[in-house]
């Protein structure tokens, strides 16, 4: 068995390799038609009842949750425990696919019609190798939001994060105020974990990942050798290496849909509507409060009032828009595009985001890296996840092993903050052949067939360095008044005067050689692959220009953009909700989602949206007296 799916591999792999990189398209675009006619069918079988009221029907309820974000989710779950308050939670997107559930399918999906589609604005300092010269913007479209297409990686951030968001005047949101918060979703199930740091009780199931390649192991041992502590990253410390901990609960993704959303469909107080577009808050420009929204379903407008508040959690780069829409932002931006101005505020002014460089691998000497295409020859390997919860089924899409460091760079004052993550991947973009991996990163076909293509059937891995708390920032404004066309995501990456983003990088590159060239990784001969990125051949391989040349031409969004309605005292300029989420001047109008985040994060971003949900929802029952109902 094993020999015969070491050779139909060997066959596929050679078929596969052998299609030039500009003629996939059509390979491609099969595989997304499965995975949109997947979406399709099940919608058509969904968990959730279709009830939507005729046309001429106006609907109220006493909350309307806007987006089925994270953050969403957890609100319509909590909101609707209250028995006498009705919910309606109003999503663009549908009911995502089984498939969705397999962790390797994740890099697929920011192809198929569970994704917004979006890229960043095209810039001239960097993505010169970038496929239509611009960061793509993978952004989930489904119940569940960016859960339930995500790379399922958990983790928190770091301590002195919500400590600094309390200090800049943000009451309620320290660290030992969150971490209940944490807590109260986390189902978790993991080996090695600090004492009163995780809850198994919670819905969400947060766990180890049951298949490590070895590969996986080797990097932690090594980075252990080169004096990382082996950590519980959401734990007491957060500087040193660890495993993944990943939202997954017995080999399958968890995300909100399944963890906050299924669990409660049939409550009577509580309406989930998907394929439902919000296109404008109504407000009450003279009262500056708001009362209702106006959503899109089947090409139809319909409108929905409300007696308590409206709720938008429709994340980072969609609140913003629906605020802009609905005529809250900046002035001079609203009267541009002909839209009434309701309330000057900065919003979409401050865009945060992680930038990373994927385009590092390492070749060794025996394979012991992940080997998908085999694995799925192997019957062991669905009776694994089938019956067992394991197998290489449940290795996750984008990575297995992780490390957190401070450069020497920055912040001394706060010698345990963290600034740049090492994301090791046992895989590298010509993994899946060029089909998918590469597309999410937004590799072009020139740097892919010079650098990967060669590489294909090889053991590689890679290993990325994410800027935690970039000096560069971003900003993001409404393209036109048209709710249904994409804003414009402008990521400014690399701009910083002083040049600190690639130093700090490079300053990662070199604490990256000094990992591999441990013991446990020169074991297996681990050399990187000194193949010059197209573009930068001028520059002498490995030299600190030719590092800044790199990261330049093919630089990615590790897609935890953040900051975009910031939260923050109303006499602070730069922010536009305050402590309790609401936003600035304007009565019963709320955003609660990862746009709110006043300061970049330690980490990846979705353990922080469901917590900004839990304290969200808390914040809510408190102000309508229902706290402890
Ligand atoms: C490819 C990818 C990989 C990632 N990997 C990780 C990871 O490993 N770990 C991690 O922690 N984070 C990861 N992230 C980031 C993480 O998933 C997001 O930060 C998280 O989902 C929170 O995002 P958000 O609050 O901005 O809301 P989103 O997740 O963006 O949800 C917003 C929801 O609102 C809906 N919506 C938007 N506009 C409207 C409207 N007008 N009307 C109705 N509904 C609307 C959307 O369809 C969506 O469902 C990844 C993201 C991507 C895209
Ligand atoms: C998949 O769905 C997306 C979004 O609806 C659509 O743009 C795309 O054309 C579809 N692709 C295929 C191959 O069906
Ligand atoms: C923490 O680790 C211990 C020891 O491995 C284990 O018994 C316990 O279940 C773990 N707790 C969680 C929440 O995973
Ligand atoms: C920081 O560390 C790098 C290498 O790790 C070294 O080359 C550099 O000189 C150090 N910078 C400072 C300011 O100490
Ligand atoms: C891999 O390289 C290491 C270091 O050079 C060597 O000790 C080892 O024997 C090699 N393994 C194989 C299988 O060639």
């Amino acid at each position: 068995m094993m020999l015969l799916a070491h050779i139909l591999a060997t066959i596929l792999t050679a078929i596969l390799s052998s299609i030039p990189t500009k003629d996939l398209g059509p390979l491609r675009n099969v595989a997304i038609k499965v995975m949109n006619e997947s979406a399709e069918l099940t919608n058509a079988f969904s968990h959730y009842s279709d009830d939507l009221p005729p046309q001429t029907v106006t609907e109220e309820f006493d909350f309307i949750v806007v987006g089925a974000s994270p953050s969403g989710s957890v609100l319509a779950n909590r909101l609707s425990e209250i028995e006498g308050w009705s919910v309606l939670l109003l999503e663009a997107g549908g009911e995502p696919s089984i498939l969705t559930r397999l962790a390797p399918s994740a890099t697929a999906f920011s192809s198929t019609e569970y994704d917004w589609g979006y890229y960043a604005e095209q810039q001239d300092s960097f993505c010169s190798g970038c496929v239509r010269k611009r960061v793509k913007l993978p952004r989930g479209k489904c119940l569940g939001g960016g859960s339930s297409t995500n790379y399922m990686i958990y983790t928190r951030g770091n301590k002195l994060d919500y400590d600094m968001w309390q200090a800049m005047g943000n009451p309620g949101w320290s660290y030992e105020d969150v971490l209940p918060y944490f807590l109260k979703s986390e189902g978790a199930n993991i080996k090695i974990n600090d004492t009163g740091y995780h809850n198994k009780g919670g819905p969400l199931g947060v766990s180890d990942v049951p298949y490590r390649t070895r590969s996986a192991t080797v990097f932690v041992e090594a980075a252990q050798e080169a004096g990382y502590p082996y950590v519980d990253n959401n734990g007491e410390h957060q500087i040193g290496t660890s495993y993944a901990q990943a939202t997954m609960r017995n080999g399958l993704r968890s995300n909100a849909g399944t963890s906050f959303l299924r669990p409660v469909r049939h409550r009577k107080n509580l309406r989930i509507r998907r394929g439902a577009h919000v296109t404008k808050v109504l407000i009450n420009a003279a009262r500056k409060e708001a009362y209702g929204v106006e959503y899109v379903k089947n090409k139809k407008i319909y409108t929905a009032f409300y007696r308590k508040e409206v709720i938008i959690s429709a994340g980072s780069l969609n609140s913003p828009q629906l605020l802009m829409l609905s005529g809250i932002g900046p002035k001079g931006e609203l009267e541009r595009l002909d839209i009434p101005v309701v309330k000057n505020l900065p919003v979409g002014e401050i865009f945060y985001d992680h930038v990373s460089f994927t385009a590092m691998g390492f070749l060794l000497n025996e394979s012991i890296t992940l080997n998908l295409v085999e694995d799925l020859f192997k019957p062991k390997t669905y009776t694994d996840l089938l019956f067992h919860g394991r197998g290489p089924l449940t290795n996750l899409g984008g990575t297995n092993s992780l490390v957190w460091l401070k450069t020497n760079l920055t912040d001394q004052d706060h010698p345990t903050l963290p600034d740049v993550e090492l994301i090791f991947s046992p895989g590298f973009p010509g993994i899946d052949f060029g089909l998918f991996y590469r597309i999410n990163f937004n590799i072009g076909d020139e740097i892919y067939d010079t650098l990967w293509k060669p590489f294909i059937g090889k053991p590689v891995f890679q290993v990325s360095p994410m800027l935690m708390h970039p000096r560069s920032r971003g900003r993001m404004k409404l393209r036109s008044s048209d709710p249904f066309e994409a804003p414009k995501y402008i990521e400014n990456f690399f701009s910083d005067r002083e040049n600190l983003d690639i130093t700090r990088i490079i300053t990662a590159v070199r604490e990256i050689q000094r990992i591999v060239g441990q013991p446990a990784l020169q074991k297996y001969g681990a050399k990187m692959i000194d193949v010059p990125i197209p573009g930068c051949e001028m520059y002498s391989f490995d030299s600190d220009e030719y590092w800044e040349c790199a990261m330049r031409a093919v630089p990615t969004s590790v897609y935890h953009q953040m900051g975009t309605c910031r939260m923050g005292p109303e006499d602070d300029k730069d922010t536009v909700v305050d402590s309790n989420l609401r936003v600035h001047g304007i009565n019963s109008l709320r955003v609660v989602d990862l746009s709110v985040v006043p300061r970049p994060l330690s980490g990846h971003t979705v353990a922080p949206a469901y917590m900004i949900g839990e304290k969200g929802a808390d914040i809510i029952k408190n102000h309508w007296g229902a706290l402890g109902v």
